[in-house]
């Protein structure tokens, strides 16, 4: 028997169903363990192996991509809401829409600067009437790093704590050379308002700075803030 299949095999019988590296697979599987959402939101579900683990672990699920062929590979999860379109026209409505309190949320679509900026910010307009984990993966890559740190979160008086690093990312992996991927970026929005100034973490910010530059990313983001 596998690795994969000796550690997932409740889960998903596909390992190339999941662009997740084993940290965070096991960081996702243990905080839905966690947090047992009842609902739970995705941004990005591509092969479906995120969405098969927070559809194992939540009641209701809603899954938002905009490649249509993606409905046909999310059928056979039966608690699982699937949303064509792209995320920036269907999170605020489904934001809107869904009249239970959403624990649990997954961003992993659109991996531009303003790809990432404007699911963050959308759901930055939640009202969350109960803890909810928001998940944002690839926040090693320079381009979504960005998008997160560009945000508003410290103006949402709801946002808890801001992680950029809970799971940190790699570099020249999987046949990249020089590229930054992965990584996971964690932020808690609580019902009730915070009382001190938000502080957002950035736990690996001396490796990501020091690769930065040997990065194939280094010419156009000279001008990123840091
Ligand atoms: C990296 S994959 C998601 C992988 C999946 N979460 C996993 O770990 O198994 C990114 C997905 O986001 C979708 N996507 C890209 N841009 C999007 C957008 N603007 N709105 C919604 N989905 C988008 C792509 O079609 C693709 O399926």
């Amino acid at each position: 028997m596998s690795l994969f299949n000796h550690l997932y095999q409740d889960y998903f019988p596909d390992e190339h169903a999941w662009s997740m590296t084993h940290e965070e697979r096991m960081a996702v599987i243990y905080l839905l363990k966690l947090i047992k959402p009842k609902i739970s939101l995705e941004i990005g579900s591509e092969y479906g192996g995120s969405t098969r683990v927070i559809a194992h672990h939540s009641e209701q699920v809603y899954a938002i991509d905009i490649d249509p062929a993606v409905e046909a590979r999310l059928k056979p999860y039966q608690n699982v809401d699937f949303i064509c379109g792209d995320s920036k026209v269907q999170l605020p409505k489904l934001l809107d829409s869904i009249k239970e309190p959403i624990n649990f949320i997954l961003i992993d679509g659109d991996h531009s600067i303003d790809g990432v900026l404007a699911d963050c910010r959308n759901i930055l307009t939640y009202q969350p009437e109960a803890p909810l984990y928001i998940v944002m993966h690839d926040s090693f890559n320079p381009d979504c790093r960005q998008g997160m740190l560009s945000a508003d979160w410290g103006d949402n008086p709801y946002v808890h704590h801001v992680e950029l690093d809970f799971v940190k990312g790699h570099f020249s992996a999987f046949d990249k050379p020089n590229e930054m991927w992965g990584g996971l970026a964690l932020a808690v929005m609580k019902p009730t308002k915070r009382t001190t100034s938000l502080h957002i973490v950035q736990t690996h910010r001396q490796l990501y700075e020091a690769l930065l530059p040997q990065s194939i990313y280094y010419e156009y983001n000279q001008g990123f803030s840091k």
